[in-house]
């Protein structure tokens, strides 16, 4: 049964990213880091998640609305099952323990913990997240920590000669002793609901930033006597927070490794990891083999028995079915191949549905684009098409219909089913009589 909250803080304006997007929509592996984040707080099987947004609420919700990430809630924002999702607005953004204020009105009516995470924290794995919850002593709190080899920019955690937790002091109000601590505070959070406010309202700015700082719930909690349990956070690089657009190169690096594995782990057979970028959300059937430098894009899907690569590019929308082969600086958009269709070679197939067993020459392009919009193309099973040829969209070429090399199929041609076309502009050079006595 689903039970507790999940307050995530993602109203922060992430000025270190130098960047007008904000922080929690730029994208790792095709999902926002705020994506991520989600995942990892649906995976605590919460009745109710709260997110904190600041002045750009409208442009975070717009991108995870075109992920597809609103999917996984219920709610007035959610558009499907799972929790419900409430946003609420933090503007001005007076810190990370505000942050917390303004979420807790949205908190009432809740029963056990509240659990808060930050919505720049796309490497935590729900693993992490499970045992910190787990760890949280009945009636007490619970915090992840974590010893690194750089604590630099993190809160340092500040125990007693007993070894007990004492207090969170942030990087930037750290003594020279202090910030020679390498014990970091991650930046996860669970306490029980009905302590929330009372300690929220303990809370002073007085501190280098003048902001209400959350890491000081920490000592007012310890102060009243709350048992808390500090939770060794198990893989370091979980704790790797993105505040730069270096840090997003790194974490983005961390999941592509974890995605690749989870990959290999099911029977696809990745040559080179290194030059290979697989976003989340693509499924890929056993004994496909990925050759060097390709990119799938969220929401490729790709069958058994393929081959893709090297130099290819499937974004959104693309679909191999099994045994179907693409390659050497190749892309794929809103495109299906059958069956054991084959495009090897220079080609860009945009608005397409191939049909089985058809073979698309070196150097093929469907020219979907009028300049104002895209137009469907369709080629039938068994049709081959010819090297260097562009197809107009809209336009068909038939089943085991041949379009010669070179050819420029023009828009609303339909090609029948067993004709040769040829030329610019393509016309036919064997009629369909001819075509049936051809295959007599
Ligand atoms: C925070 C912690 C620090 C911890 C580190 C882990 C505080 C005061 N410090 O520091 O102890 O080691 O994370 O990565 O909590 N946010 C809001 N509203 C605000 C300010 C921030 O929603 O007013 C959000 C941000 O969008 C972000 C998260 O809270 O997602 C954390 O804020 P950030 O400024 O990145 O905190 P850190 O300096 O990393
Ligand atoms: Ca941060």
């Amino acid at each position: 049964m689903p039970q507790g909250s999940v307050v995530v803080l993602a109203a922060g304006r992430g000025t270190r990213m130098r960047s007008a997007l904000p922080k929690v929509v730029h994208r790792a592996c095709g999902r926002t880091l705020l994506g991520w984040v989600l995942e990892g707080a649906r995976s605590l099987n919460p009745e109710r998640v709260v997110l904190v947004l600041g002045s750009d609420a409208e442009a975070v919700q717009a991108a995870l609305e075109a992920d597809g990430e609103l999917r996984h809630f219920s709610g007035a924002l959610g558009q499907g099952t799972g929790p419900t999702l409430e946003v609420v607005i933090q503007e001005p953004q007076l810190g990370t323990g505000h942050a917390l204020q303004i979420a807790a009105p949205a908190l009432t009516g809740t029963s056990g913990a509240v659990t808060v995470l930050y919505g720049d924290m796309p490497l935590l794995r729900p693993e992490s997240l499970q045992a910190l919850v787990a760890g949280r002593p009945a009636g007490g709190a619970s915090m992840s920590v974590a010893r690194v080899a750089d604590p630099s920019g993190y809160g340092r955690v500040l125990r007693s000669e007993s070894g007990a937790v004492q207090a969170v002091v942030e990087h930037r109000d750290a003594s020279p002793d202090q910030l020679a601590i390498d014990e970091i505070n991650v930046g996860l959070y669970s306490l029980p609901a009905e302590l929330v406010d009372d300690h929220l309202a303990r809370l002073s700015s007085d501190n280098a930033p003048g902001e209400l700082y959350l890491t000081d719930l920490v000592g007012t909690l310890v102060a009243d006597g709350v048992a808390l349990e500090a939770v060794e956070l198990e893989d370091l690089g979980e704790a790797q927070g993105v505040n730069t657009l270096a840090q997003l190169s790194s974490a983005r690096a961390e999941l592509q490794e974890r995605l690749l594995l989870q990959h290999m782990a099911a029977g696809v057979r990745i040559e080179d990891p290194a030059t290979t970028y697989i976003d989340h959300d693509v499924e890929i059937g056993a004994d496909t083999v990925v050759l060097p430098c390709t990119v799938l894009r969220a929401g490729v899907r790709i069958g058994t028995g393929c081959e893709v690569g090297p130099f290819t590019h499937l974004r959104t929308g693309s679909v191999l079915e099994d045994g179907a082969a693409v390659g050497n600086f190749t892309e794929l958009k809103q495109a299906r191949l059958g069956k054991g269709t084959k495009a090897k070679h220079l080609s860009y197939l945009g608005n397409v549905e191939v049909g089985a067993d058809a073979n698309i020459g070196a150097g093929t392009i469907v020219a979907n684009y009028d300049g104002k919009h895209k137009h469907a193309t369709t080629i039938a099973d068994r049709a081959f098409i010819g090297s260097g040829s562009i197809l107009i969209a809209p336009c068909a070429v038939g089943e085991g219909a041949l379009v010669g090399a070179g050819a420029v199929v023009k828009r609303n041609s339909k090609v029948p089913a067993g004709e040769a076309w040829v030329g610019v502009p393509a016309r036919a050079l064997v009629r369909r009589a001819d075509a049936d006595s051809d295959a007599s």
